[in-house]
């Protein structure tokens, strides 16, 4: 039987209602959610990146403020201000678009956000709290995972959860998070990376399979359990001259052979891209409720 696909696009448009509602009732107690994002430079994706971020923030009602600074501006100016939206009651998340030009220590930047309104969830306090299981932010893609994997009926708890790919931004968060004693985890997991032995004999043992690896069509049906769900992080451009741009967006996952075995599985695009975008605006209204004291 072929498997289930998980819509990550209907998933986060459920989500987005939810969090609509939510916004509608901050409102009511006349709080606003505001979000900043910052874009130091003219980096074409990370300006995409940015743009759909605040449209979708707009359409939300999230107050959201862009904050486009020239590619010469210094650490010291940028530093300054993190500074001002940190001490702003308006702003309840601060984003700084990632990579920086090479002149700016990137670490510096994250850790200068305050944790209580790190929407990105990469402060080292966001992380040693994913570690440590207490509240605080997720990033967005690991948490959107999570959410898929909540919103599509799949059982975590007890299950042998395989990642593939140990990044700070993927692999690692969400390899902690599945692992922590609570709701919607309590899974035994297992990280795999560039240097295991043996990968497929153990993705083969996975209940659910989570591939962030950056290689596209990398899983392959014979990596795969009979039933298993596998969660397709990877986002690849490859050639193909079939299509008008000469390109076309595959995943980490062979998706057609192992669609044919899996239970259920994410396509790409429409699985976890679509949910990390909402996963920002439910951190930041999550931090409003918060700073409102509703939390
Ligand atoms: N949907 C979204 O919103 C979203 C968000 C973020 C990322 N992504 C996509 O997800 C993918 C992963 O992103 P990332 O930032 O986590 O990538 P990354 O930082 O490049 O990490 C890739 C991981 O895969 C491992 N790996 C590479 N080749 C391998 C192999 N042959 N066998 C086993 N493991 C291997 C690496 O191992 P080592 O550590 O040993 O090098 C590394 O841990 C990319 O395609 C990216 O575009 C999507």
């Amino acid at each position: 039987m072929p498997a289930k696909i998980i819509d990550g696009t209907a998933i986060s448009g459920e989500i987005r209602q939810e969090i609509a509602r939510d916004i509608g009732a901050l409102k009511a107690k006349g709080v606003t959610p505001g979000l900043a994002v910052i874009l130091v430079g003219e980096d074409p994706p990370s300006q995409s990146y940015v743009r759909s971020k605040n449209k979708v923030a707009h359409e939300i009602g999230v107050h959201s403020e862009q904050h486009d600074l020239a590619a010469t501006t210094s650490e010291a100016e940028l530093l300054a201000l993190i500074e001002r939206l940190n001490r702003d009651p308006r702003i309840h998340g601060i984003l700084v678009q990632l990579p920086l030009p090479g002149a700016i220590d990137e670490r510096k930047v994250i850790t200068a956000i305050s944790p209580e309104k790190d929407v990105d969830g990469f402060h080292p306090v966001s992380l040693g709290r994913i570690m440590t299981g207490e509240p605080g932010f997720r990033p967005c893609t690991p948490l959107g995972i999570q959410k898929l994997l909540e919103y599509s009926g799949t059982k975590v708890e007890g299950s042998h959860v395989v990642v593939v790919g140990r990044s700070n931004i993927v692999g690692k968060p969400i390899a902690n998070m599945l692992m922590q004693k609570e709701k919607n985890a309590d899974a035994t997991v297992t990280v795999c990376h560039s240097r295991t032995r043996d990968l497929p004999a153990i993705t083969r043992q996975a209940d659910i399979l989570i591939a962030a690896i950056g290689r596209p069509e990398f899983v392959t049906a014979d990596m795969v359990r009979e039933g298993a769900t596998v969660i397709d992080v990877g986002i690849n451009r490859v050639e193909d001259a079939t299509k008008k741009k000469g390109y076309r967006m595959v995943g980490d996952v062979k998706f057609d052979e192992v669609a044919a075995k899996a239970g259920a599985i994410t396509p790409v695009p429409g699985g976890v891209g679509p949910m990390t975008i909402t996963m920002l605006l439910y951190n930041t209204v999550e931090s409003a409720k918060h700073a409102a004291g509703l939390r």
